[in-house]
């Protein structure tokens, strides 16, 4: 089916249940950065995970927002610690965004650290840093939403890892003559 804009329309009106593989396709058309998302375990244990699901909620207060699937072996300890790190990862970090999103004994073996507010770990050369206290947790479908009251941020004018359309990127700036390639004042950073 076509729609007026000419995308092929898919409902679950007519056919039943979505397509999740082509549904996660359709997701991965709106452009993110990539984020390891860090923790301390009740035993001490650093743990993290790769995560695209980061956004922002609120300026103020600050709160910020992710999600993690229920299956993860590591949301008990999310749960139990009441906070995160949001490491948003540089460009030169696509190591760390493979690393983190493949099961292991100890995920930060050899890497660079910091420990930021209530032990958690903090990785080194990225392009922010955003530590939180979670407000609120709710399980949604097959994940658990965490919302995190920012405390503590830091960042750099460096050059971020983005995700679209299923591939790492680099973020360009639009050729000149493409139009005004900067935000509106009240957006701009
Ligand atoms: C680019 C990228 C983004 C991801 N985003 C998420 C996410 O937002 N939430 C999630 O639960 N898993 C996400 N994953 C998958 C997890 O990183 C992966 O399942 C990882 O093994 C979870 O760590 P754990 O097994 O220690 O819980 C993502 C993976 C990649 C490569």
């Amino acid at each position: 089916m076509s729609t007026p804009g000419g995308l092929g329309l898919k409902s679950s009106e007519h056919s039943g249940a979505l397509d999740p593989l082509d549904l996660r396709r359709a997701f991965g058309r709106f452009g993110t950065g990539v984020t390891v998302i860090t923790t301390r375990s009740p035993t001490g244990a650093r743990l993290g995970v790769t995560a695209n699901s980061f956004n922002t909620v609120s300026l103020q207060p600050p709160i910020v927002l992710w999600s993690l699937s229920d299956k993860s072996p590591s949301l008990a300890a999310f749960r139990s610690s009441g906070r995160f790190v949001v490491n948003v990862l540089a460009l030169d970090q696509l190591e760390l965004s493979h690393r983190f999103a493949r099961p292991a004994a100890d995920k930060f073996a050899g890497l660079a650290c910091t420990e930021g507010l209530g032990g958690l770990p903090i990785l080194k050369g990225c392009v922010a840093t955003i530590e939180c206290t979670i407000v609120n947790s709710q399980e949604v479908g097959d994940h658990v939403l965490f919302l995190g009251q920012v405390e503590r941020y830091a960042h750099e004018q460096a050059a971020p890892l983005l995700l679209c359309n299923g591939q790492y990127l680099q973020g360009v700036g639009l050729a000149p003559g493409a139009g005004s390639g900067s935000l509106p004042a009240a957006c701009a950073s």
